[in-house]
């Protein structure tokens, strides 16, 4: 070849690829949802916007019903010889944990422990919304700051991931100057919140109706903390209203625009070390088989992003079903070597009566179909369009990531920064998974104030 036309060619090749890297990192704008939306049944009605107590009380029909279905279930399929969780909820396990839920789990005192901190319910935009909302004991003397705090879940947890640590967050800690009220909403169609009756709610959707609870508790400024859906939905309000989200606490952190995959896959495989340090490096390598690992975990989220419905029908028949499928993701995203494990290491971390109130949630409330089209509304092409993935945060608003090490997918520090412009802390803890509320209650709560007070100290403590 000459020189001019390898010239050319090399001219060429150079275009293309900074054509493609252009097009690759484009941000789009954030989209706007308007706020006169009508998610409930029907036409839209001028409702009542008041606040009002709401405790639970499953009634006797719904327990004996459960009672009964418990009773009547065909004995369950025997695993394979010598195999743990590696087929999904074992089986031998299950019915231990049923054996539990049929012996010793007695919903009278469950149902006082889970109404034992005030709940309400009010409507927005069509649809009951249930949440949980503990206001600190301070001594008006003591110096110590009130500050806001939103705590958001995931599926298939529930507010009941909260419940060890709302003392910890609410109650004066030694040395620590400010404490939280805390307000913790159940996601549209999960739990005692209404689910929508027409397709669209999405996380940005959930972000918009959080947002409008606290304002209207007379909270215009507020933290938030969030792991998985609640984690996304907490980014989703920093892009919305930056002016009121002081800060966002996260133990969930990824970043998942077209540049931070490129680095992954591209230098993730060959040269880990330009995109992350020596301690991180374990963490997201092999890529291989991390992705190996994310095919094998999340058959789930393909069948609930594409028929949420079907899988959902047999999961709200059956109480067993629902439990192997709630429970199958407590083990694993708890720490996938738990597979491993006969019992799963469930006893590690948790008590089976902390897993069956939450499954209790699910079942009571019918909730398990509509908490599952959360996927669906958000694992679409409209919404990929929408590019959400490749904005990074605005940058007034400061994040913090806490790294539970035995989360199933991390990500290097340096991505991270890509997708959170203004990341204020990044701690990483040896123990923890997917659920460190309702791991690790106290490490998870300080973090939250170690990054609180450093925000606030910026504004004067
Ligand atoms: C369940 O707990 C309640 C309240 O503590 C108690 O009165 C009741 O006897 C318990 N039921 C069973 C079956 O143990």
């Amino acid at each position: 070849m000459g020189i001019i036309v390898k010239g050319i060619f090399g001219l060429a090749v150079g275009l293309l690829g900074y054509w493609f890297y252009a097009k690759l990192s484009a941000v789009p704008e954030f989209p706007v949802y308007p706020e006169d939306t009508w998610w409930g049944k029907g036409d839209p009605i001028k409702g009542n916007t008041d606040i009002k107590p709401f405790e639970i009380d499953v009634s006797t029909e719904i327990l004996d019903d459960l009672k009964h279905r418990l009773d009547i279930a065909l004995p369950l399929q025997p695993p394979l010889e010598g195999v743990k969780q590696h087929y999904g909820m074992n089986s031998n396990l299950l019915q231990k944990i049923i054996d539990h839920w049929t012996t010793k789990y007695n919903w009278t005192e469950r149902q006082s422990f889970l109404n034992q901190y005030p709940q309400y319910t009010t409507m927005i935009q069509g649809l009951n919304i249930h949440f949980l909302h503990v206001k600190p004991q301070v001594d008006k003397a003591s110096n110590i700051k009130i500050l806001p705090l939103m705590l958001l879940h995931g599926w298939p947890g529930s507010v009941r991931e909260f419940y060890e640590m709302i003392p910890f967050l609410t109650q004066p800690q030694n040395g620590r100057r400010a404490v939280f009220e805390v307000i913790i909403p159940s996601m549209p169609g999960y739990g005692f919140s209404d689910a929508a009756a027409k397709s669209g709610m999405n996380p940005a959707r959930m972000a918009q109706i959080f947002k409008i609870l606290m304002h209207r508790l007379g909270h215009d400024k507020f933290y938030v903390q969030g792991g998985d859906w609640g984690s996304i939905i907490a980014t989703i309000q920093t892009h919305l209203y930056p002016d009121s989200i002081l800060g966002a606490h996260l133990n969930f952190c990824t970043c998942k625009s077209n540049i931070c995959l490129l680095k992954l896959l591209l230098l993730g495989t060959t040269f880990p070390s330009l995109i992350a340090t020596k301690e991180e490096i374990p963490l997201f390598t092999p890529v291989s088989s991390i992705f190996a690992d994310l095919i094998l975990e999340s058959g789930y989220l393909h069948i609930q992003a594409t028929k949420p419905d079907t899988v959902g029908t047999a999961l709200r028949e059956s109480p067993i079903g629902l439990a192997a499928y709630i429970l199958e993701k407590f083990v694993t995203w708890t720490n996938l070597q738990w597979k491993d494990l006969e019992d799963g290491g469930l006893s590690r971390k948790y008590t089976y009566d902390k897993l069956l109130d939450n499954i209790m949630i699910y079942w009571v409330t019918r909730s398990i179909t509509t908490s599952q089209r959360l996927y669906a509304e958000m694992f679409n092409k409209e919404m990929y369009l929408k590019g959400f993935d490749n904005i990074p945060t605005p940058s007034k608003v400061p994040i913090a990531c806490a790294r539970f090490e035995n989360e199933p997918a991390h990500q290097p520090e340096s991505l991270l920064r890509l997708k959170y412009s203004n990341l204020q802390q990044l701690n990483n803890y040896k123990d923890g998974g997917h659920y460190p509320a309702f791991e690790l209650p106290e490490v998870l709560a300080n973090d939250v104030y170690a990054f609180i007070e450093k925000i606030e100290i910026q504004g004067f403590l």
